[in-house]
Order: structure tokens, then sequence, then C-alpha cells
């Protein structure tokens, strides 16, 4: 798949941006950077994100806040869109459902349905609450004793003229989909729920809302001929993802890679939406274009502090609360945490205090920046900050008579009477195999979607370098330069490994990190060339390596050690 396609779920305007919206949409864009690097070509990679504008929450908020239904998803629409732009979110796209450039679209698909007959008019009776205006289910309500479960009222029996989609006609296109497609709906957990569900057999779907006199029933897209019928909002928010790129120049991006969703609306994504997609297809010869998506996507929750998010409980993370962390460690390492530690697997994920500065400490600031300053601390010692000359390959193993930069290393140690670590002799560290095998296998972590797995490549390879640095005892060796010639391209020669397979950690790390990581390669040189694909740039000493006479600058430590006796960062004024 040359072109890559990935968008996130769009967000209701009634809500204020939390951890929940940031995660998905912070776990996309690490996605896309991590294809656009993969590809060395930004253009290939298309990421949507965006609002959802036509819920009737949206009515009611916008009275009590005085102002009318648009203003209200203006301001709010504004709020994600900042939101996302502090949490560095590279989308290419922001969609709000009340564009005409996306209404226009639905109503073409709409109407085309009408016509193919996959949407219908018919009628829907239902258990009716009076005060709440909605519908209650056959089960809610016989489980309520046919009463409204919030005034107690009796429900109403009630009979409307109502638009379906005939989601029963693609049951066994549905089902067979599934099944002969394991990455579709993904990870692997979620598939056996849907497909559950789908076996028990499915009804034809309301997807129209009646228009009254009631300013709420007027909002949303109005059904193709009939004003007294509006687009049901989940059906109008699901297009979303295709109305943004039918246009002759985005269409060669559909079907989308990943649509990454939570899992509380796997549904909506895993049965109506390509049942619908199927439905749109068939309609026209001007639908061929109009592919199943590759994966859906469901992640699981965030809790926070072991219990349900809640603001009553006071450990809701709110968005201000996550840029509260952002301020104290840094944003990326707050990406970093959310990418690694999140619940993209399935199981949810627990957002607590002192797991964020585990993480933080472990895996960045002792790990990923303790190990560049090591390195970059050295280089200025030894070689005056100046990527030293290295006619080695970067397979250090011992030789047998000596000689080699790793014995001279060894030597160094046991003449210092500083030995190196039992069990350590005749150790073999080949860089180039290993820095080329961690790379093969983020690319295919990130295919496979596992974003942690992913990134602890990075902390492998930091890990590789840490001990590489105390087998070899670099700081030793150097004590002997002066006695022996041999020691200076010895030492060059681990540094430079050490320096190398740090650079390509970096490129890794990037997706999460795009800010840290280009202040490293700010201090060292190294910014990776615009145009050149991931495998290319990540060659261990290949074309884009780090070049004899290049400055690397010592700067600023990337992550301060953090503190775990201090208390919580206070949310972001
Ligand atoms: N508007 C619909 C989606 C339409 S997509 C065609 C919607 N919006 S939402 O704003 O309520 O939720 C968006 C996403 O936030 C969902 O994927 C949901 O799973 C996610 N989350 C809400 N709370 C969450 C957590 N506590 N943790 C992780 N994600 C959570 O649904």
């Amino acid at each position: 798949m040359n072109q890559y396609y990935i968008t996130t779920p769009i967000y209701y305007v009634n809500d204020r941006p939390h951890i929940g919206h940031c995660y998905t949409t912070v776990v996309a864009d690490v996605a896309a950077r991590f294809q656009r690097m993969v590809r060395g070509h930004d253009a290939d990679v298309f990421f949507l994100t965006g609002t959802d504008e036509h819920a009737d929450k949206v009515v009611t908020s916008a009275a009590e806040n005085k102002v009318t239904p648009q203003e209200w998803a203006d301001r709010n629409a504004a709020e994600f869109r900042r939101a996302f732009g502090a949490c560095n979110v590279s989308f290419n796209d922001f969609i709000r459902t009340t564009e005409s450039r996306h209404k226009d679209r639905v109503i073409e698909y709409i109407t085309s349905l009408l016509k193919s007959g996959d949407i219908y008019r018919g009628q829907y009776t239902g258990w009716y609450d009076q005060g709440q205006e909605e519908y209650v289910t056959e089960n809610a309500a016989r489980e309520a004793d046919f009463k409204s479960t919030i005034s107690g009222k009796p429900l109403v029996k009630r009979t409307e003229d109502c638009y379906f989609f005939k989601l029963s006609k693609y049951q066994d296109a549905l089902q067979k989909h599934i099944e002969t497609h394991p990455a579709f709906v993904s990870p692997s957990s979620r598939q056996a729920e849907i497909l559950g569900r789908i076996r028990a057999g499915l009804n034809d779907v309301p997807i129209s809302r009646p228009v009254t006199s009631d300013p709420a029933t007027q909002w949303g897209i109005r059904v193709p001929g009939d004003d007294a019928n509006r687009v049901y909002v989940w059906i109008d928010a699901l297009f979303n993802y295709l109305s943004v790129v039918d246009a002759p120049e985005r269409r060669t991006f559909w079907p989308a890679a990943v649509h990454l969703i939570g899992k509380d609306i796997l549904w909506f994504h895993a049965a109506i939406w390509p049942a619908l997609l199927m439905a749109l297809r068939a309609s026209s010869p001007a639908y061929d274009w109009v592919k199943l998506p590759h994966t859906i996507f469901g992640h699981g929750w965030w809790i926070s502090e072991g219990m349900k998010m809640s603001k009553s409980l006071g450990n809701f993370i709110s968005f201000e609360r996550l840029m509260g962390y952002a301020d104290r460690y840094s944003l990326d390492a707050v990406r970093w945490f959310l990418a690694t530690q999140g619940p993209l697997s399935g199981a949810d994920a627990d957002f607590a205090h002192a797991k964020f500065i585990e993480t933080y400490n472990a895996e960045l600031a002792n790990g990923l920046g303790n190990c560049t300053s090591r390195v970059s601390n050295m280089i200025d010692k030894y070689f005056g900050g100046v990527v030293p000359e290295n006619a080695h390959d970067g397979e250090f193993a011992p030789q047998p008579g000596g000689g080699s930069p790793i014995d001279l290393a060894l030597a160094a140690r046991a003449a210092a009477k500083n030995p190196a670590p039992a069990g350590a002799e005749g150790r073999a560290f080949h860089f180039p195999e290993t820095i080329a095998f961690h790379v093969k296998r983020a690319i295919e972590d990130q295919a496979a979607f596992d974003m942690s797995a992913s990134l602890m490549h990075v902390t492998e390879i930091v890990r590789f370098v840490d001990d590489f640095i105390s087998h070899t005892a670099p700081f030793t060796l150097a004590k002997t330069m002066n006695a022996n010639p041999d020691a200076k391209p010895a030492l060059a020669a681990i540094l430079f490994a050490c320096a190398e397979a740090l650079r390509v950690a970096s490129l890794l790390a990037s997706p999460a990190m795009p800010t840290k990581m280009a202040h490293l390669w700010r201090d060292w040189n190294c910014a990776p060339a615009a145009g050149v694909a991931l495998v290319e740039l990540a060659r261990y000493a290949g074309d884009h390596s780090l070049k004899a006479g290049q400055k690397i600058v010592k700067g600023e430590p990337l992550f301060m050690r953090a503190d775990p006796a201090e208390a919580p960062p206070a949310e972001r004024a």
C-alpha cells in the first residue's frame, strides 16, 4: 500500500477535549508521522481528524449558553483544533460535519442509496420517553418497567415515519469479509465480539429522525427530498471519512488504511459503516472506487489512578491536566507515555502519576536522554566535539590475537584493574545487524499498528548502546591514549558506533517525540534528509550516517530526571 490514509473519530463538539480525545489523535499522529518517514514522501500520507457537530445536544447547550448552534459548534470545534495543535498533531485536514463540502457529499450518498433502494421509507415503532424525547430499546423499556428512568412517567408506544438502511441485506457479505480479512477488525480480541453479533442476525436500522417544531430537531442534514426528516447524526458522521477524500485529487487515498477508534464505537465502524460502503458501491457505477477500509482498530480506554475517570472523583484527566504534565516533563514525554503505555491492544490502561514518572525516568531521562548525553560528552571530551574519523565497520568481536577496538578496550580495563562485568568475556556487538533488525521490526510493528512494540525498539537500541559502553568502558580506554597510539582509533570506532546507533534510535523515536528529536538533530547536525525513505536513512554507516568532521554539540540533556516524590502537576491554567 503506497498511500496511507488514517482517521480518528470525529469528536462531539459538546464535550471539552480530554485524554480520550488526545490519546486517539496522538496515536494516529505517531502512525501518520511514522508512515511519512517510512515512505520518505509526506504527500503519500493523509491524516484526518475533525468534529461531529449535528448532535441534538449541541442545540440545547447552545441555547443554555445563549448562542446559535452554529456558534456553539464553531467555538468548540476551535477548542479541539487548539488542543490538537498543542499536542503537536500533524493532521492534514480537519473536517467539521457542518461544512458544506461534507453535507453536500452526504446528500449525494443518501440520494444514491434511496435510488438503489438500500435506504427506504418505513415506519418505526418503539417505546418513547416523552420527557426525554427519545426512544428506549425494548430491553431497556422492560427493565425499567416501561417507565421513564428519568421522570418515572410511563413510556408510550409510538410509531412514526422513518427511513431505514437495509443492513440485513449485507449480513452475509459482512460476515464473509470479516472472516476472510483478519486485519479488518483489530485487535483480534474485538473480532469475535463483532462476528458474534453479526451471526446472531441483523435488522434494518433507522437512519433518520423527524423534524418537528422543536428547534433541537431542526439541526442536521435533511433527507434529500423530504424536509420533514433529517439524517441520523451517526450516519452523517460516519460519512466524513469518505466525504473528505471524495474529490478527484484525493480519491486515490481511499480506501483508508486505518480508522482508529475507541472500543465503545466499534459496532458503528465495523458493521454499519462497511455495510453502508458496500451499499453505496452497489448503488451506482460512479461509486466503483468505494472499497472497504483495510483496518478498523478499536482501542481500549484510559482509566485514572485505577478508577474510571470522573470529574467528581477528581481523577479526570482533562486536556489541561495533560498539558500540566507537558509543561513540567515536556510534551514529547506525554506523547511517549500515551503511545507506549496506552490501551491500544485492548485492555484498559491506567494513567497513574507514579507510572508516568517511572516510564519517564526509565525510558527517557535515564534511557535515551542519558545515553545521548554520555555519548556527546565523550565525543566532546576526547574529540573536541567532532565526529571522529572512523574506518571500523561496527562489528565489535574480540579477535584471537587481540588488537581490535574491543580487545584494546578490555585490555585497558584489565590494566586499570576495572575488569569487564562477569560473564561478559568474548561478547560481541554487531552494530549493523542489530540496527537493521530493530529498524525492520519497528516498521513491521507499525504495519501491525503495535505502537508500543515499535517504540520499544528505541529503548532496545539505547540498552544495546548502554551495554556496549559498560562493556568497553571508553573512559578507561581514553586514559591510555597517550601511551598507546592504537587507543585513539579504537575509541573513535567505539564512540562512532554509539552515536550512529543513537542517530538511528532518534529516527525511530521521532514520530512520538518530534520536538525533542529535532533538538537532538540540531545539536548533532544530523537532521534526516527530506524525501528519503526510512530504511535508507536508518542504514548503519550508510549514505545518511554521521560523517567524520561534523560537529556534535553537547547540548542540554533531553530529559531532566523527575523526582518521584513531587506532587502531580496541576492543570495548566
Ligand atoms: N462523535 C462520535 C464519533 C463519531 S466517528 C464517525 C463520538 N465522539 S466522542 O467525542 O464521544 O468520542 C470520541 C472517542 O473518544 C471515542 O473513540 C472514545 O472511545 C474515545 N474516548 C472517550 N473517553 C475515553 C477514554 N477514557 N479513554 C480512551 N478513549 C476514550 O463518539
